[in-house]
């Protein structure tokens, strides 16, 4: 039914009509990454979300990134253009096993990942990203006891870097732990001069062969700034299309799966936003995120914490 139709067109004809800001993580398709209107990691997207005067977010991410956009702009209609695009995260943290899990441990605090749903962030004392979460742990009291949920593996870095002992959740993402550390070591092999960028959602023997472990925007930030001419990237690879954008001389390489390719590492969830959805959710105005408001309301709180100690 689409053919015919001049998809980037219609979307920017249809985003000054609705009056829409179309936001997108690092990990999109790098088609919806060049005509959104702002990339970025989930703290700046979260800030985005809170500080835009648009009347329409079309969210290019996923579902719990478009949540939070919802939670800081209730006013606003958020619409996702794939509402499948889960995260396996938040699939490995059910609300009430995470309600049961923070109700053992009275005496700790919960500091939960921003990756989780609405529902989870509600029972959170206090959300971080992966770039603003060490900030966030070295303001709070040495003797704090702390729940981290819901990825063992950047809790376990968190914990390594900052010399806590928090409580982890036992949860992970599918797309950083395929990569292979045998792969990895062939790759550096072939490339002894490159530097190794991880995202700390990676497990402990990736992180071990990084030269830099950050956020997507760190990592980003790293790859521009090296003198080196070779990096090797391992994250989701769409990511690689910005670093592509900005330093067109260097040459990036998505870290391998155990098939010798990045190509398995793409994020499925990701993926499940496409140009045609994204035109389709902006004339339609849905799939539209709602978040109720008992729960908006109690989400919110550990949200702003996050807003206010990241900043
Ligand atoms: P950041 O962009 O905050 O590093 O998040 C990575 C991620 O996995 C998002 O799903
Ligand atoms: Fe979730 Fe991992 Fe995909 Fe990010 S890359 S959305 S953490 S499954």
């Amino acid at each position: 039914a689409l053919d015919g139709i001049d998809l980037h067109a219609e979307i920017a004809r249809l985003r000054k009509e609705k009056n829409a800001v179309i936001l997108a993580h690092y990990y999109q398709d790098p088609v919806l990454q060049d005509l959104a209107d702002f990339v970025g990691d989930s703290l700046d997207l979260s800030r985005k979300a809170a500080a835009t005067d648009a009347d329409v977010i079309a969210f290019c991410g996923v579902r719990f990134m478009a949540e939070v956009a919802k939670i800081l702009s209730p006013q606003k209609i958020v619409v996702l253009p794939d509402m499948k695009a889960g995260c396996s995260l938040e699939d490995s943290c059910p609300p009430d096993e995470f309600g049961a899990f923070r109700a053992a441990h009275p005496d700790h605090i919960s500091l939960t990942y921003i990756n989780c749903s609405a529902a989870v962030k509600a029972h959170s004392d206090i959300i971080v990203t992966s770039s603003s979460a060490e900030r966030i742990i070295n303001q709070l009291p040495r003797d704090q006891k702390i729940l981290f949920a819901p990825d063992k593996h950047l809790g376990a870095w968190l914990n390594r870097k900052t010399g806590r002992d928090m409580l982890l959740w036992d949860g992970s993402c599918i797309v950083h732990e395929r990569f292979s550390v045998t792969e990895l070591l062939k790759l550096k092999a072939l490339n002894p001069a490159a530097p190794v960028l991880a995202h700390p959602e990676c497990p402990a023997p990736i992180l071990e062969l990084a030269d830099y472990i950050g956020a997507t925007s760190g990592i980003l930030d790293y790859a521009l700034k090296s003198p080196e001419q070779t990096l090797i990237v391992a994250t989701e690879p769409n990511i690689i299309h910005q670093m592509q954008l900005k330093a067109p001389h260097k040459t990036f390489i998505g870290a391998p799966g155990a098939d010798g390719n990045c190509s398995c590492n793409t994020c499925p969830f990701m993926a499940l936003n496409t140009l045609e959805k994204l035109y389709l959710c902006l004339r339609d105005l849905k799939p539209e995120i709602v978040v109720p408001e008992a729960i908006r309301l109690r989400a919110k709180v550990p949200l702003d914490r996050m807003l206010e100690m990241a900043a």
